[in-house]
């Protein structure tokens, strides 16, 4: 019989369960998604977030379990996210996680939420991106490019402002979009001409021409200011804002495969479901002849099923956490 990881995410606003089985096949994922709630707010209300998280966690359990066909004594672990994320809604997965464990003697994995995001690209593919691979997260709190080696795991870079899930967002709330802003923005943008609208070009000075950080604080400023007109083609606009952000993005990209030799490029994060992104990573990894891995859409957004994922590697060693598992809420970057 098949050895079946169950993943638990509650970082932010999305309450995700799933089976993964060892070979990255997701079985079954539940997702309730508190979009609506939070964006009456136009934000995430935390404390919102977390009652939320605790009442549909093991209402989704159940629902998964019996979709599956599965009982709990079948599954081999429990994956959970303990960080980084918002500490409230985490300690609701990493709690629940505890429980079905000490009732079951099922073993525990916590897991780091980047990494989940890493091993999304996985999901349901029969290869595994070949280490030294680049990846570039590029979600609703970080915009990191990293280094995967042998070695260890190595930032080569990462916004000095907002992330690039975070620009999409502000820039939406200040067109009057609607929350999130990316998906709205992404389909606009695709009836747009970018062109009808002069960006700046990002980061291109002497001083950070060839570094690997990001910022994208000028770009909502610029794309505020066109805001002010009286008649906006708003799709062209976003269409503009939407290409200086991923040009900078390009940019770094071609500059790492260029200097160095990577056996692969994976781009995950909420982000990566960006249609001229992913348009843009496939030509730039055909460029170099690299594999891509990009997550399939329903993965990009925070999913139990990339935590299960993430777990795979510390099950076959049997790397298991003991009860003093606990969130941290560090929005800070894991890694290097
Ligand atoms: N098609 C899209 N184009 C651009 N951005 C998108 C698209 N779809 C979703 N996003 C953005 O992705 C972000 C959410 O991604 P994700 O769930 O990975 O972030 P997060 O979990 O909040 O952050 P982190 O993973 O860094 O903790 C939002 O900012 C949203 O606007
Ligand atoms: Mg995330």
């Amino acid at each position: 019989m098949s050895d079946y990881i169950l993943g638990i995410e509650s970082s932010c606003d999305d309450t995700s369960i799933a089976l993964v089985d060892t070979e990255y096949r997701v079985i079954a994922m539940k997702t309730v998604s508190q979009t609506s709630v939070h964006s009456l707010f136009g934000g995430i209300i935390p404390e919102i977030a977390a009652r939320n998280h605790i009442a549909w966690i093991f209402p989704l359990l159940r629902s998964l379990l019996d979709e599956a066909k599965i009982s709990l004594s079948d599954l081999s672990a429990i994956a959970v996210t303990t960080h980084p994320g918002l500490v409230g809604s985490l300690l609701v997965g990493v709690g629940a996680a505890k429980g079905i464990s000490a009732a079951t003697g099922i073993p525990l994995v916590g897991i780091n939420h980047l990494e989940a995001h890493i091993a999304s690209a996985s999901l349901n593919r029969k290869s595994r991106p070949q280490l030294p691979f680049l990846s570039l997260i590029i979600s609703g709190g970080h915009t990191s490019l990293i280094e995967v080696k042998k070695e260890g795991i190595y930032t080569l870079g990462a916004t000095m402002d907002d992330a690039a899930g975070e620009a999409f967002d502000k820039v939406a709330k200040m067109a009057k979009l609607g929350y999130p802003g990316g998906p709205v923005i992404d389909k606009l943008a695709q009836k747009g001409d970018a062109s009808r609208y002069k960006m700046p070009k990002l980061l291109t000075s002497e001083k950070y021409k060839h570094s690997f950080v990001f910022s994208f604080s000028g770009l909502k400023t610029a794309t505020q200011r066109f805001l002010k007109n009286d008649d906006i083609d708003m799709p062209s606009l976003m269409a503009a804002f939407q290409k200086s952000l991923f040009e900078l993005v390009e940019r770094r990209i071609i500059y790492a495969l260029k200097h160095n030799k990577y056996k692969a490029l994976v781009v995950v994060g909420g982000v990566s479901a960006n249609s001229e992104l992913r348009e843009r990573m496939e030509r730039v990894s055909h460029r170099f002849d690299t594999a891509l891995f990009l997550p399939e859409l329903q993965y990009c957004q925070d999913n139990g099923a990339m935590t299960a994922a993430a777990a795979i590697p510390a099950f076959q060693t049997k790397q298991f956490a003991d009860f003093t598992l606990d969130a941290a809420p560090t929005k800070r970057e894991i890694y290097g």
